[in-house]
């Protein structure tokens, strides 16, 4: 089973999620600093202080990439360390770091794809209403301006918001990750307002004249009835809107879909919050399209979700290969042949390192096998698919997760910062090396 050839074989994480050095180099706070320090809301109380210390080890890191053969590392920046407080002139030696991190992959012959936010909003923004405020859209154009301007020479691909819904429902609609809030009524308007801010980054990306490609990061799940009466179907198309084409549509379509809007209401916040001319910004021609797929949703009459295979150490994940073949498939099928790239898709695992030094994480394997396979066969049905980034390269901060949950390719031992390849990693070499399986 061949990729084509140059395929971008990768791996990916985030800053909060790996960096540490919290305190450092004049980068502010985030909100995930402020939500994992307050007492209840992560497991064991585990914050991103320290994390992977990926900001004091990159170079080892960028090492450990090198020897795995990954052609891609698709990272995101940290806001916070670009301005501290979310706006204003940029923190040099926040950027600093991020250069020397651009240069040390262009050395190893890597290329970098930056996501420009992965969640870490600056606290001060959110003490200003957070994505409730469409000024914090505003600023998130302002700062991709910086990034581009620092880095557009030498980052090829830039990825706007990572999964817009997370924040949306995790973060306004369930509260279990920052800003921690349980308000539907304000989660749809945060939606907008991350659309209206992807869409204002691609137009700061044409702006500044750099040479890279830019498109949004979305988490996919594919829908499906969960029997075959009609008010499952019913349910699942609605369901499917607000997990899917709420995002796709915005940004290719140039309109949220019909049934999603009246399900939400001429009255809601989010009605009332789109003005005129958001949608033309925020379906500003893209140059790919970033796939994130974990896991299907399988929908009752009812519009409750039940479980159709196992589930991982993740309750929300269910191992099913052949959503990512479904959903790869629907995108291109329905919104034209965009280049596409998944960005993450990975499986946590109860790793432990062995006394002869080896982490045996067989499940990651054949989880990774079959939904290589998924995606290979996409591609020979037509799927203008680019590259695949394994999530993670090491295993870090899984926010509310904290360290309990491991998704790495490389395995932390925490209290040393020691880094040892799973078995995982030698294996996805091997697939790197061979372009297949
Ligand atoms: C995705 C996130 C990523 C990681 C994986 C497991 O939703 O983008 O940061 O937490 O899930």
């Amino acid at each position: 089973m061949r990729f084509p050839p140059g395929f971008g074989w990768g791996a990916a994480t985030s800053a909060y999620q790996i960096e540490g050095a919290a305190k450092e180099d004049g980068r502010g706070e985030s909100i995930w600093d402020t939500f994992s320090h307050t007492p209840g809301r992560t497991r064991n109380g585990d914050t991103g202080d320290v994390a992977a210390d990926h900001y004091h080890r990159y170079a080892q890191d960028l090492d450990l990439m090198r020897d795995l053969g990954l052609r891609s590392y698709r990272f995101s920046i940290s806001w916070p360390r670009v301005q501290a407080d979310g706006s204003g002139r940029p923190n040099q030696r926040g950027l600093d770091f991020y250069r020397r991190l651009v240069d040390g992959l262009h050395e190893r012959a890597i290329t970098p794809m930056a996501t420009l936010f992965h969640w870490d909003l600056p606290q001060a923004l959110q003490d200003a209403g957070g994505w409730e405020n469409r000024d914090t859209a505003e600023r998130f154009g302002d700062y991709a301006e910086a990034v581009f301007h620092a880095l557009g020479d030498r980052v090829p691909v830039w990825l706007t918001v990572n999964e817009p819904k997370t924040v949306v429902q995790n973060g306004y609609l369930w509260g279990h990750h920052a800003p921690g809030r349980q308000d539907p009524a304000a989660a749809y308007l945060v939606a907008h307002h991350l659309q209206l801010a992807h869409g204002l980054a691609v137009r700061a990306l044409r702006a500044a004249h750099v040479e890279g490609r830019i498109g949004p990061a979305l988490n996919l799940h594919p829908c499906y009835p969960a029997d075959d009466t009609a008010e499952a179907a019913t349910a699942t198309r609605l369901y499917d809107g607000y997990e899917n084409r709420l995002y796709l549509d915005s940004i290719f379509k140039g309109a949220y879909p019909e049934d999603v809007l009246a399900d939400l209401g001429a009255e809601s916040r989010m009605v009332r919050g789109v003005r005129d001319g958001n949608l033309k910004i925020i379906s500003s021609p893209v140059d790919l399209l970033a796939v994130q797929y974990y896991t299907p949703i399988y929908v009752t009459a009812q519009g409750d979700t039940v479980r159709r295979w196992p589930t991982s150490e993740a309750e929300w994940q269910q191992i099913y290969p052949e959503g990512m073949y479904d959903i790869l498939t629907r995108v291109t099928r329905d919104y034209g042949p965009v280049p596409i790239t998944i960005t993450e898709n990975g499986l946590p695992c109860p790793d432990t390192l062995a006394a002869d030094g080896t982490v045996d994480d067989s499940a990651r394997i054949d989880f990774l096998r079959d939904h290589f396979a998924a995606a290979h066969r996409a591609i020979q049905d037509g799927v203008p698919l680019e590259s695949y980034h394994v999530w993670s390269l090491p295993d870090n901060f899984e926010w509310a997760e904290g360290y309990e949950q491991r998704w790495g390719l490389v395995y932390v031992e925490y209290p040393t910062q020691r880094r040892v390849l799973k078995r995982s990693a030698h294996w996805y070499r091997d697939v790197i090396r061979r372009n297949g399986l």
